[in-house]
């Protein structure tokens, strides 16, 4: 896609989207006059600016400008708004395009001093707006991803950092975009090969190393508990290493973990066949963390990154693990399965102890669609935060807020650990109790971290899906990828 940003001059595109604050209404609406011959008044009475509002007209006086769009972005323009409201344009208007059409931002939105980072936002919305989510679709196929040229118009000169606005706003929502593919594929075109494969294709194309383990080093590394879950599968595991080491030196090591069950219908233990089909998203925390990586290594951020995703699916078979085997995890520690339901954790076990025992990353963060229970805590309106570090809960909810892909933090306390205790296994998958779930998981997890001083667990299961204006049902977001880089580039 071609995004142009100029200072806006007399001679004004054919269609020009203006978005507008609230608070400043009056005078911009009174702007809107000048360029159209509407009066003001006459606008208020058809416009309030409230948020995602949009009243468009027809500019009958002007030779070039033909129609004016105004997009209300509410009384708080901040980040997650304004991508919001660009996204919702964007996707209201990706299916007829005109040739020419701009994005005007008045003195009202330049003045502020956080306007490149609400320009970033608006251009990341704005593409992201047209993401097709007819992935097989046989009428798709020509007319996908084909976006005509945009002007970004400023009232003043544009600066590097406009400039860096748009290329980072752009470079994020392609990365994204790519992420909602691969989380809205099925099942049948997302074996575990796929998402390496991922992973290789972005670490060429986007320089940032990649190795893949296959099943025989696996076992070779002796990790239990992630070939459990994939004894069931028609398909071998792979275990995804990815690296970002910056030119500079003596930089911070951080550590991103996450669970790629391609698709999990619960194993022996399974599921019920109702919304099953959302299963297929159950590789939403590798997303995030294949997705970071991307942007990472793009935005060349001065951090040493390793991402790490176990993936696998976890079906149904003859030689699946049976509820009460007790395997051996990659740490050495014991594992009694009770529900192969509770596969997320065992997986995510192996990939902790890897990451901390040959990487030792100052910083360790692991996203996972984890549990149901944290869909019924949070709803689809945040991920749930599982840490000990005040430092760490700062950052990721400071982070959260500021894009929008929000988190909140739920107790990590000992006393959630008791019900995982086993008669016959150093530990066991499953709680005798059937509460406080999310909390319960987050404390498996821990137990394979070594005591990690800065380790943060995020269950994602409420969020990597949503009603998104993408699609009637639910379908991918694309969440954590923002939050992570968000969090980092502020460490
Ligand atoms: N993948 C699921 C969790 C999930 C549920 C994700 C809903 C997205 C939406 C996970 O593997 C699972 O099955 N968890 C069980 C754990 C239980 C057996 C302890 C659950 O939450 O029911
Ligand atoms: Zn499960
Ligand atoms: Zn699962």
């Amino acid at each position: 896609m071609k995004l142009k940003i100029q200072q806006v001059t007399q001679k004004l595109p054919e269609v020009l989207i203006i978005p507008i604050l609230k608070d400043q209404l009056e005078n911009s609406l009174q702007e809107v006059e000048e360029w159209s011959g509407v009066k003001a008044d006459t606008l208020a009475a058809d416009f309030d600016g409230n948020f995602k509002k949009v009243h468009s007209f027809y500019n009958v006086d002007s030779p070039s400008n033909k129609k004016i769009i105004l997009l209300g972005l509410g009384s708080e323009p901040n980040f997650p708004n304004t991508l919001k409201a660009f996204r919702m344009i964007a996707s209201k208007m990706k299916a007829k395009l005109p040739k020419s059409l701009g994005v005007y931002f008045s003195q009202n939105w330049t003045k502020e001093t956080i306007f490149p980072n609400l320009l970033e936002a608006a251009v990341n919305g704005w593409v992201m707006g047209h993401y097709n989510v007819g992935l097989y679709k046989t009428s798709n196929k020509k007319s996908k991803k084909t976006v005509p040229t945009v002007s970004w118009l400023l009232d003043q000169k544009i600066d590097t950092l406009h400039r860096k606005a748009l290329t980072r706003g752009q470079a994020c929502a392609e990365t994204q975009a790519s992420i909602l593919d691969l989380v809205n594929a099925p099942a049948n075109h997302k074996r575990p090969k796929v998402l390496a494969d991922w992973a290789k294709k972005s670490a060429k194309a986007n320089s940032f190393q990649c190795k893949v383990l296959d099943k025989k080093q696996i076992e070779q590394l002796k990790m239990g508990a992630f070939l459990a879950v994939n004894r069931g599968s028609e398909d071998p595991p792979h275990f995804i290493i990815m690296e970002h080491k910056p030119k500079k030196k003596n930089v911070k090591k951080i550590g991103l973990i996450g669970k790629g069950i391609t698709f999990d219908t619960g194993g022996l233990s399974i599921k019920g066949s109702h919304n099953m089909h959302y299963m297929k998203s159950d590789m939403g925390g590798a997303a995030a963390v294949l997705g970071a990586m991307e942007l990472i290594a793009k935005l060349d951020l001065p951090l040493h990154v390793i991402g790490i995703v176990p993936t696998t699916d976890n079906s149904v078979d003859a030689l699946s693990v049976k509820p009460g085997d007790v395997v051996t995890s990659y740490s050495g520690k014991t594992i009694e399965i009770i529900d192969t339901d509770a596969e997320g954790r065992l997986i995510l076990a192996d990939g902790i102890a890897y990451m901390n025992k040959n990487f030792s990353p100052d910083i360790m963060i692991d996203l996972a669609t984890l549990t149901g229970s944290c869909v019924r805590t949070l709803g689809y309106q945040a991920g749930g935060l599982f840490t000990d570090n005040e430092d760490l809960a700062k950052g990721l909810l400071e982070a959260g807020e500021n894009t929008g892909e929000r988190l909140w933090r739920l107790p990590l306390w000992d006393a959630y650990k008791k019900g995982l205790e086993s008669d016959v296994a150093d530990v066991r998958n499953l709680s005798t109790k059937p509460l406080a779930g999310a909390s319960v998981a987050a404390k498996f997890l821990e137990t394979f971290t070594d005591e990690h001083k800065a380790w943060a667990h995020l269950d994602i299961a409420g969020v990597a899906l949503g009603n998104t204006e993408m699609g009637k049902g639910m379908n991918a977001t694309a969440y954590g990828v923002r939050l992570l880089v968000e969090f980092l580039e502020n460490l």
